[in-house]
C-alpha cells in the first residue's frame, strides 16, 4: 500500500499541507491550482485538520479519521478527486505518521517547496521548534534545511506573542509567513474570489506564473 501511495512521477512536485485550522478550503484550492499548473502533489492533512475539513466542507463524512489512515487512503483521495475535479495522477494523499514517506527526506530532489495551509498555532510552534513529530513537521523541516520553499499560512485572530514569536523565528529561518489575508483592491465579488486572491499569492510565492487574481494595475 506504501509503495502505491509513492507512485508519483519525477515530475517537479509541491507539498501542501492542511493542518487544523479554519480555512481548509484554502488547502484544496492551492492543490488544484498546482495540479492544473501540472505539477504533482504531495497532500497532507493532520489529524486535527481532518475534524475541520468535516466540520467546514462536509467531507469524509463517513470516515473514521481519527486513527491510522493507511486503509481509507484510497476513499479519501477519491472524496478529494471527485470533489474538487482532479486527476487520480495529479497527487498522493499521504498519511501524517507517513514518515517513510520521500518528502521526509531532502534527497528528493523533484520537489520544489511546500506550503502549510491553513497552519494552526500548533502546527507553527511545532514546526518553529523543529518538533518533527509527523510528516508535515518533518517536510516543513526538510524544505528549510535544504533551503526551498516553506510557505507558512498561520490562522488565528488575534494573535498572541506566542504566535507572533514564532511566525518570527520561521521567517528567520527562511520560511515565508503568508497569512490567508484578503485584499479588497481588486474588487472581490465572492468567497471564490477571496480564496483565489490568496491561492494566487502563494503561487506567487512559489515563483509559478498565475492569473488567479486581478492584480493592483497603478493609477495612471
Ligand atoms: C472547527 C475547528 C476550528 C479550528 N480553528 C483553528 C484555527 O483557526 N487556528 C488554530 O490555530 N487552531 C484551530 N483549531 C484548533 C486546532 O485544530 C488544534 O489546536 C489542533 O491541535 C491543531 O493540530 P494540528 O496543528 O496538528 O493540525 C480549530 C479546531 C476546530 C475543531
Amino acid at each position: 500500500m506504501k509503495e502505491n501511495l509513492e507512485s508519483e512521477t519525477e515530475r517537479p512536485s509541491y507539498v501542501v499541507a492542511i493542518t487544523g485550522a479554519s480555512g481548509a478550503i484554502f488547502g484544496f484550492s492551492l492543490l488544484k491550482a498546482l495540479v492544473d499548473h501540472s505539477y504533482f502533489v504531495y497532500l497532507i492533512i493532520s489529524k486535527p485538520g481532518f475534524k475541520v475539513i468535516k466540520d467546514e466542507l462536509g467531507m469524509f463524512a463517513n470516515l473514521d479519521t481519527d486513527g491510522n489512515l493507511i486503509s481509507l487512503t484510497g476513499k479519501i483521495k477519491d472524496e478529494i478527486m471527485s470533489k474538487f475535479e482532479l486527476h487520480d495522477d495529479g497527487f498522493a494523499f499521504l498519511d501524517d505518521m507517513f514518515l517513510e514517506a520521500k518528502i521526509a527526506s531532502g534527497s528528493a530532489k523533484q520537489v520544489k517547496g511546500m506550503a502549510v495551509i491553513p497552519c494552526s498555532m500548533g502546527s507553527l510552534s511545532r514546526i518553529a521548534c523543529g518538533n518533527s513529530g509527523n510528516l508535515i513537521e518533518r517536510a516543513s523541516d526538510v524544505m528549510l534545511k535544504e533551503r526551498k520553499k516553506l510557505i507558512v499560512c498561520p490562522r488565528e485572530t488575534p494573535f498572541n506573542d506566542i504566535h507572533l514569536k514564532n511566525m518570527l523565528s520561521l521567517n528567520n529561518s527562511g520560511a515565508v509567513i503568508l497569512p490567508p489575508i484578503p485584499a479588497f483592491y481588486n474588487k472581490p465579488q465572492s468567497v471564490g474570489d477571496m480564496i483565489s486572491f490568496i491561492t494566487g499569492k502563494i503561487l506567487d510565492s512559489l515563483g509559478i506564473d498565475n492569473d488567479m487574481y486581478v492584480r493592483w494595475k497603478g493609477y495612471d
